[in-house]
């Protein structure tokens, strides 16, 4: 296979010689090439490494295993540009992906920090290698088969990080195959790719529930073509109680825009809108809080101090995720709500502020450019669009 030698963050990678795998419209085509290393994920992987700081900072001589490793870039980049991580394990059950990432070990002279294996990744997580405190898992696609392992892996207060690509189904475009990985209804909304990292979290939530774990998510975005969500464990069957409850179902009336919330497994669902039309439903999924705030301004607190390429984007994320993270879930699209009310829209600024004047939650999100969040009543919306 052709190589070439990359930097990321402050770690050197040899990585596919990009330029030869392309499609036939000339996009570099990961998917193409032997070992699997996608450049666009650098965005992401950065965002990780600032995450696993704040949990290493406050755990102190951490054990990372990063199950899905391909060349082994986040789990070298974990070992490399991390303070506080003991030991890190890249795994990848493709053989030409194990022998590049021992290659990229040996280049960043990691030998006596990262070991490498070549195995399956749910017996490795399954298997005798004790308890990690972060757990990564990027998978191609869908990262359910893979979700009950990790949660048997974790450390008592370690901390999740999963990456989805399988977004058409989560978001409602394949129906049949959300609901045969997530055990979930997504549907296709203004707000669909949040109702699809929701379902992702309900459902790793209720894997996680198995285990008298409880995970809550301390920050969640939805980038370009994936979803990434990192959730914190406790020990406890109470505690797993406590997030499980704050699962349900979105009740979304397309007519109007109204949406309704529904806490818990078995309550009956609204079946009409107060505006004469039905409702439809998505779910079981998680209803509670997004992110962490504190938690975001952590990652971002590190990641400013660091160097990276990309770090102004990755700060712009980050501090649209801290600005929702209090909001109530199913944000609107300015546009959507333009359109029914017969209005023009406002400018999101403005019409945010008002909100916010009149005692509401109100923020951006970073779902989309044109979305806003907010608490108040869909004729308190109406109305100020109207009169905007
Ligand atoms: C999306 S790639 C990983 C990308 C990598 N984390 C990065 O940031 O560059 C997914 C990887 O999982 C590996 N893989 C797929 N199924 C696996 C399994 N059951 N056990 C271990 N590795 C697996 C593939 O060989 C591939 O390298
Ligand atoms: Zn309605």
């Amino acid at each position: 296979m052709p190589t070439q030698f990359i930097t990321e963050g402050a770690t050197k990678l040899e990585v596919p010689e990009l330029e030869r795998f392309r499609t036939r419209a000339g996009d570099y085509a990961p998917s193409l090439t032997p070992v699997f290393y996608n450049p666009q994920m650098e965005f992401c992987r950065d965002i990780s490494v600032s995450a696993v700081q704040v949990l290493a900072g406050e755990l102190g001589n951490i054990r990372v295993c990063d199950s899905l490793a391909g060349v082994g870039a986040r789990g070298l980049r974990y070992a490399k540009e991390v303070e506080g991580v003991a030991k890190v394990i890249a795994n990848d059950r493709s053989r030409e992906a194990f022998e590049l990432a021992k290659r990229n070990v040996e280049l960043n002279g990691l030998a006596s920090l990262v070991e490498v294996l070549n195995e399956d990744a749910n017996v490795l997580l399954w298997g005798n290698r004790g308890r990690f405190d972060f757990v990564d898992l990027d998978p191609f696609g869908s990262p359910a088969p893979f979700v009950d392992a990790a949660c048997a892996a974790l450390s008592r207060k370690g901390m999740l990080a999963i990456t989805a690509t399988d977004t058409a189904p989560l978001s409602g475009t394949h129906v049949k195959a959300c609901l045969r990985r997530y055990g979930a209804k997504p549907l296709k909304t203004e707000y669909c790719h949040e109702l699809g990292i929701r379902i992702l979290i309900g459902f790793v939530q209720r894997v996680a529930g198995k285990h008298e774990l409880a995970l809550a998510p301390v920050l969640a975005h939805a980038t370009r073509h994936y979803f990434r969500v990192y959730l914190r464990a406790r020990r406890g069957a109470q505690r797993a109680d406590e997030l499980l409850a704050q699962q349900g179902y979105v009740s979304h009336c397309s007519a109007c825009g109204r949406r309704r919330f529904t806490q818990g497994m078995a309550a009956g669902l609204p079946s009409s809108c107060e505006c004469g039309s039905e409702f439809v439903h998505a779910g079981p999924l998680w209803l509670g809080r997004l992110m962490d705030r504190a938690f975001v301004h952590e990652v971002a607190g590190d990641l400013v101090k660091r160097n990276f390429k990309f770090g102004q984007q990755e700060l712009v994320l980050l501090s649209r995720c801290a600005e929702e993270a209090e909001g109530p879930p199913a944000f609107y699209d300015l546009h959507g709500v333009a359109r029914r009310a017969g209005a023009s829209p406002p400018k999101i600024i403005e019409f945010i502020a008002k909100l916010r004047e009149r005692g509401y939650f109100a923020s951006r999100t970073h779902f989309s450019g044109t979305g806003f969040r907010t608490d108040a009543p869909m004729d308190e919306i109406v109305k100020i669009f109207k009169s905007a």
